[in-house]
C-alpha cells in the first residue's frame, strides 16, 4: 500500500481508491450475522449500512461507502478510555484496577481474576467499567464533558451522546449493573455503581462516522498525535500499552485467530464497528452493522482480513 507509506499521493492515490471500491463492492455480497439487539435501539439500525475508511498518520483519507453516517460508538470506546486513564494516572494505578490478561470469554462474561479480584483486562466489560471510574471530575456533568473533550480531540471535531442508545442501555443493561455491583464488593470501583455506570453507558452512546474512527484509529498509529489536528492526545508510551492490550485482547474471544489471520491490534464494537491499527501507517474502520455470536462484525472482519493480505500489513 505504497501511498499509505506518504510516498507520491497523486500517483498512487488511484490505486488505493480503486481496491477498496472493488473490495467494497465484493463484500457487500457477504451476508450473515445480524444487528446487536440485546440493547433495543440497536436492533432498529439499516443492516445494509456499510463503509470503509482508512486514515494515514500524514493525514490522508480513503474512503468508500456509507462513511460519513453515525453510529454509537461502543466498545471502541474501551482502548480510548483506557489510554486516558493511564496518561492522567500512571499505569500502577491503572493496574490495580484493571490487568491486562485476555480472558478468551464473551465481552460481558461476569468474572474477575480471581488472585487480584480484579477485571482481566480494559477491553471487556467489567474492565471499561472500572476504567470509566478513573475519568477526572468532581462532578458527574464535568466528567461527561471530559470524557466527550477526550472523544472530541481525537476525531478533530465535536461529538456527541445518541441519547436514545444511551436511554436504551440505562434501562435494559442489568448484567452491566451485576458487573459493577460485583466490583463494588471486591473494592474495584468505590463510587455509586450507577453513577459510574451512566458514565460507562455514555462512552458507549458517542456518536461517530467510520471516517471519525478511522482518524482516532490514525491517532494510535501516529504515537498518540491526531494527524488531522497535530493535538498530542495521549504519550507514546501509554499508546504502546493501548495497542498491546487491543493486540491480546481487542476482538474478545475471537482475539487469537484475528491475531492469526490479520496480524494488527483492533477493537471491535456491537454497533458493528471495527478500528485496525497498523503502526506508523494507518488506521482502518470497518462499519457494517450485522455481527457474529462473539459480537464482531461479519464484514468488518472480511474487510480487515482482505487489507491485511493484500497489503501485507501482518506484523509477523
Ligand atoms: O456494555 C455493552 O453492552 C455495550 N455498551 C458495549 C458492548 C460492545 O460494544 C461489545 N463489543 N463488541
Amino acid at each position: 500500500m505504497d501511498a499509505i507509506r506518504g510516498t507520491a499521493k497523486a500517483e498512487l492515490t488511484a490505486p488505493v481508491e480503486a481496491f477498496l471500491a472493488d473490495l467494497h463492492a465484493r463484500v457487500s455480497k457477504v451476508t450473515g450475522g445480524s444487528p446487536a439487539d440485546y440493547i433495543p435501539e440497536l436492533g432498529k439500525v439499516d443492516p445494509s449500512l456499510f463503509g470503509i475508511a482508512i486514515a494515514t498518520v500524514d493525514g490522508q483519507i480513503y474512503e468508500v461507502g456509507d462513511t460519513d453516517v453515525p453510529f454509537t460508538i461502543q466498545s471502541v470506546s474501551k482502548p480510548f478510555m483506557y489510554g486516558h486513564a493511564l496518561q492522567r494516572h500512571g499505569r500502577p494505578t491503572v493496574l490495580k484496577h484493571v490487568g491486562v490478561e485476555p480472558t478468551g470469554e464473551a465481552f460481558n462474561s461476569i468474572v474477575l481474576d480471581e488472585v487480584a479480584n480484579r477485571p482481566f483486562n480494559p477491553m471487556v466489560n467489567a474492565g471499561a467499567i472500572a476504567v470509566a471510574e478513573m475519568m477526572p471530575g468532581d462532578t458527574q456533568e464535568q466528567r461527561i464533558g471530559n470524557m466527550l473533550d477526550l472523544f472530541s480531540s481525537l476525531a478533530g471535531r465535536r461529538l456527541g451522546i445518541d441519547e436514545a442508545v444511551f436511554r436504551s442501555e440505562l434501562e435494559t443493561g442489568h448484567r452491566n449493573r451485576a458487573i459493577a455491583y460485583m466490583m463494588l464488593n471486591t473494592a474495584m470501583i468505590e463510587r455509586d455503581p450507577n453513577e459510574v455506570l451512566d458514565l460507562y453507558f455514555r462512552q458507549c452512546s458517542v456518536n461517530v462516522s467510520c471516517c471519525d474512527l478511522a482518524i482516532m484509529a490514525a491517532t494510535l498509529a501516529n504515537d498518540g498525535t491526531n494527524p488531522l489536528t497535530g493535538k498530542a492526545v495521549f504519550d507514546a508510551q501509554y499508546v504502546r500499552d493501548m495497542l498491546t492490550v487491543m493486540n491480546s485482547c481487542g476482538m474478545y474471544d475471537y482475539a487469537g485467530e484475528w491475531a492469526y489471520e490479520v496480524g494488527m491490534p483492533a477493537k471491535s464494537g456491537v454497533s458493528g464497528c471495527i478500528i485496525a491499527v497498523m503502526p506508523g501507517q494507518i488506521g482502518i474502520c470497518v462499519y457494517s452493522p450485522p455481527i457474529d455470536t462473539q459480537g464482531n462484525s461479519v464484514r468488518g472482519i472480511r474487510v480487515c482480513q482482505e487489507i491485511s493480505s493484500e497489503f501485507e500489513l501482518h506484523a509477523f
